[in-house]
């Protein structure tokens, strides 16, 4: 057997070095546990980037997975096969503004496709290329494709890449009056924002807002999109972020824990954009796979489930809990935010920008977590996380720190 060194070696010898992983090599996953090749058990307190709602190796999904695996895995869209059918069907019903579904790969993805349909959409109403327009916000993260990338009001994320598609602009995430002077030329076709920020900074937006872009986007003709690919599908304590707002959306995106663990990515489109896209207008060769989508259906099976999701409240209560006793024994937090168990702690001075380094430790104290850039730790578990192993997370949490700030 291969040690993790030289499985390591490997991926330093022949990936893209786009990624800087942690060194270990995961072996194997129950519920929020994890072990590597020498047997050490981590608590996961990041879930695969807020993927894994179930945690791993989930019974129901293996049932449906292995059932599903023995009948017919892909069909392409050249034909219709049930399990995509019946995911369309639950995921309207479950969403209330829903009205079709268009099934990809990945978070980008579905983004990309909501870009190009609210393009579509606003060609058909007769605006010209200069008036359609998308707005997103300052701190997002919406994927890496082209257009998905431009949509990401982060610079870092653009450099080399130019000439990057026009017809996009940027706003300050919560500032709504600034969101009001973006649109008032009216050349604003659609708005993309995600309801809480993730790789920004773990930042919710304000009900006022979320309210105030959806005002703004049936005064100018827009579309209001919603981006729920980190904070939907349970992990607000609501299925869909929109409904823990309130807030009727025109188009959702999803991707993540959709599949939690297997890759599915979807648009929900509601009644206003659901004939934009016609035939030929748009595709891809995986999406709706019948494989993924059995998956995703036992997952938002589970996912919508009212005890499910009271459990999201509950140890999302018990983590902030215990991240608050964290601060007060070491003062190292500016601010503790999120929604539901996509938490947040910003780092104060002198401590900012050290997110990797308090990593770091908690690997070493047996805790996988994430940051979302140099100055938050990000705690997105499993939803279905107990009891015990927030706890014991917790414990090891304040084992790393207590290490970070004593070095
Ligand atoms: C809010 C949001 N949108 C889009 C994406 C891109 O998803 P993917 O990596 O599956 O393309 C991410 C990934 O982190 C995300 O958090």
């Amino acid at each position: 057997m291969s040690t993790s060194a030289e499985l390591f070696a490997l991926s330093e010898r022949y990936y893209l070095p786009v990624y800087r992983p942690r060194r270990i090599v995961l072996d194997h996953g129950k519920g929020a546990r994890l072990w590597d090749r020498e047997g050490r058990e981590y608590v996961d307190f990041g879930a695969g980037i807020a993927v894994n709602a179930l945690g791993h190796a989930h019974p129901a999904l293996l049932a449906a997975l292995t059932e599903q695996a023995g009948k017919l895995w892909h069909t392409s869209n050249v034909f219709v096969s049930e399990p995509p059918l019946r995911l369309a069907e639950e995921l309207v019903e479950a969403s209330r503004f829903g009205r079709r579904v268009f099934f990809c790969n990945s978070g980008a993805e579905a983004n990309e496709g909501a870009i190009k349909l609210v393009r579509k959409w606003a060609t058909a109403q007769g605006r010209t290329p200069d008036r359609r327009v998308i707005l997103s916000f300052r701190g997002s993260f919406h994927g890496r494709t082209l257009a998905a990338v431009t949509a990401t009001a982060q610079p870092k994320y653009h450099e080399g890449y130019e000439p990057l598609p026009p017809g996009f602009r940027y706003g300050d995430f919560n500032d709504l009056a600034g969101a009001e002077a973006a649109m008032a030329a009216g050349d604003v076709c659609a708005v993309l924002v995600e309801p809480v920020q993730g790789e920004g900074g773990v930042t919710p937006a304000t009900p006022e807002f979320l309210h105030g872009l959806r005002a703004l986007c049936d005064r100018h003709g827009a579309l209001l999109v919603l981006d729920e690919i980190q904070c939907g599908m349970g992990r607000s304590g609501h299925l869909f972020a929109a409904h823990a707002y309130d807030v009727v959306p025109d188009i959702v995106t999803l991707a993540k824990a959709l599949g939690s663990g297997f890759p599915i990515g979807a648009m929900l489109v509601g009644e206003k954009a659901a004939e934009a896209m016609q035939f030929g207008a748009h595709g891809t060769t995986f999406g709706g796979n019948p494989l993924a989508a059995a998956v995703a259906r036992a997952a938002l099976r589970e996912l919508s489930s009212p005890a499910l999701l009271a459990n999201v409240a509950r140890q999302a209560q018990a983590l902030r809990d215990g991240l608050a006793a964290i601060d007060a024994e070491f003062g190292l937090f500016a601010e503790i935010r999120g929604s539901g168990l996509m938490l947040g702690a910003q780092l104060r001075a002198p401590h900012a920008g050290k997110a990797g380094e308090i990593l770091d430790r908690c690997v070493d104290h047996g805790l996988l977590t994430l940051q979302a850039g140099p100055d938050v730790l990000r705690f997105v578990p499993a939803l279905n996380i107990g009891d015990a192993d927030v706890a014991e997370g917790l414990v090891r949490l304040r084992a790393a720190i207590a290490d970070f700030v004593k070095a």
